[in-house]
Formats: C-alpha cells, sequence, structure tokens
C-alpha cells in the first residue's frame, strides 16, 4: 500500500531550510571567533550572517504558514506509539527554534548602536543601545541553538534508521523523487 506524503512545496522548503539552517549554523559559531582587530573584517561577516539570517526567517515564516494550511501526513499505524509522540514533539520544537533564532537575533542586534546592513543596505534602526536587553536576546540566541542542534542530530539519526534500517517509506515522504512506497500529493 501507498503512504501519503508531504506535498512538493513542503519537501523543497525543508531542505532549502534545512541546508541554509546548518550553514548558518556553522557560520554562526565561526564568525563569533573572528578577532575584533583588523576591524571591519567580523563585522562585515556579523552582517553578512544577519543578512542570511533575516533572509531565513521570512521563508520559515512562509513555511509556518504552509505547514498551518498543510497538514503533515499521518505516520504508519506500524511505528510504535512513543516513536509517533516524539516525531511530532521534535518536530514542533524545531518550528519553535526556527522562529526563536531570527527573532532573538534581531531584537538582539536592535539593542546595540550599530545598524543592521542588509546584504550592503542599511536597515532603519528603530532600537537603542541597551547591553542588558543586549545580553538577554544573545543569551536566547545561543540557548536555542544548543537545544536546536542537539534535536537536528536526533532527528538525522532517525531519518537514517527509517531510511536504512526501518525501510518504511518514512523518509521517502520528505523527497521529490519518491519510492514505490509513497502516494505523490501536489
Ligand atoms: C535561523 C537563523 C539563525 C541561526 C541558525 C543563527 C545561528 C547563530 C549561531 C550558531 C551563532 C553563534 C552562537 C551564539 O553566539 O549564539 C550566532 C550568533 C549570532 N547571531 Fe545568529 N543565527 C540566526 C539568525 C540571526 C539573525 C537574523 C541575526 C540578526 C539579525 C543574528 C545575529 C547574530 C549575532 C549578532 C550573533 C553573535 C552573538 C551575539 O551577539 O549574540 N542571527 N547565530
Ligand atoms: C540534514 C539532514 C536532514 C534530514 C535527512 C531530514 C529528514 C527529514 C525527513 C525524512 C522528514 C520527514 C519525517 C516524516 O515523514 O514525518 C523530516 C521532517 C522534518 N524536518 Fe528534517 N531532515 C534534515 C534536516 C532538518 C533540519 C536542519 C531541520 C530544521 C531546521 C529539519 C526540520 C524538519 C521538520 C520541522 C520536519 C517536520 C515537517 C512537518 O511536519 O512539517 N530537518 N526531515
Amino acid at each position: 500500500m501507498q503512504e501519503p506524503a508531504y506535498t512538493r512545496t513542503a519537501v523543497a522548503l525543508h531542505w532549502l531550510i534545512a541546508i541554509c539552517v546548518i550553514a548558518q549554523i556553522a557560520l554562526g559559531l565561526w564568525m563569533i571567533g573572528i578577532p575584533k582587530d583588523p576591524p571591519g573584517i567580523r563585522a562585515g561577516w556579523f552582517n553578512v550572517h544577519k543578512s542570511i539570517g533575516l533572509t531565513l526567517g521570512l521563508l520559515i515564516l512562509f513555511r509556518v504558514y504552509w505547514r498551518i494550511t498543510h497538514r503533515a501526513p499521518p505516520l504508519p499505524e506500524t511505528l510504535p506509539r512513543w516513536q509517533r509522540i516524539t516525531a511530532a514533539a521534535s518536530h514542533h520544537l524545531l518550528y519553535l527554534c526556527m522562529v526563536v533564532m531570527p527573532v532573538s537575533g534581531y531584537l538582539g542586534s536592535s539593542f546595540t548602536k550599530y545598524p543592521i546592513v542588509f546584504f550592503g543596505t542599511k536597515l532603519p534602526h528603530w532600537g537603542w543601545d541597551a547591553p542588558a536587553l543586549k545580553e538577554i536576546c544573545s543569551t536566547v540566541h545561543l540557548t536555542t541553538v544548543v537545544i536546536m542542534i542537539a534535536i537536528i542530530a536526533m532527528h538525522l539519526a532517525a531519518a537514517v534508521k527509517h531510511r536504512l534500517i526501518n525501510r518504511d517509506g518514512v523518509f521517502e515522504r520528505m523527497l521529490v523523487w519518491r519510492g514505490p512506497k509513497t502516494a505523490p500529493r501536489d
């Protein structure tokens, strides 16, 4: 029997955002180690990170809208209950992290005296220099990314398990070219 699958839009958004989020995490972790001297290089990379992050934020917003208006296909009944609960919980948490990351980054960057330069264009600077607020946002940004990395690792392990060990068609639900076990949607 064929399993229901995700829409092609959901699949495209999943992979585009997955690649960009992983690259953005790597960029973030790398850039915080750039020395402040000579000035300019660190700020330049920070603005690249902010620009990609804000673009990702808009994509994520669209993805959340798509998810709310298009239900996820139900997991196979053969899957143990605890696995269905864990999958749903981790997916919801991933969505939450995906929203918190750009929001905390944007707010934190607004509570400094520096404007955000979005791919070369200065954005309107509505915030003010507030070190305490900036510190809270930075803590949220860092804590969320640590949680996110842990869930992504678990998510990846689950995906590999379904693909290579269970071979139950769950992995293929998130592919454009699906195996014979999944029915196309959209
Ligand atoms: C999905 C989106 C994003 C991801 C995955 C991400 C990831 C990261 C990571 C891994 C770090 C290094 C760890 C840390 O210090 O927190 C970091 C730092 C930072 N990110 Fe992001 N980021 C995102 C969006 C943004 C946005 C939209 C902005 C600002 C507009 C931003 C501004 C910053 C800043 C200023 C830092 C340096 C540390 C700090 O001051 O808090 N990030 N980010
Ligand atoms: C890098 C390797 C990745 C692989 C192999 C992978 C694989 C998958 C697969 C197979 C599914 C479908 C599960 C199902 O049928 O229920 C899925 C769903 C999902 N993935 Fe990933 N994923 C990866 C990375 C990521 C990343 C980095 C994120 C978050 C930024 C993410 C967020 C999600 C979310 C939120 C869902 C649930 C989709 C929904 O129900 O709307 N994935 N992933």
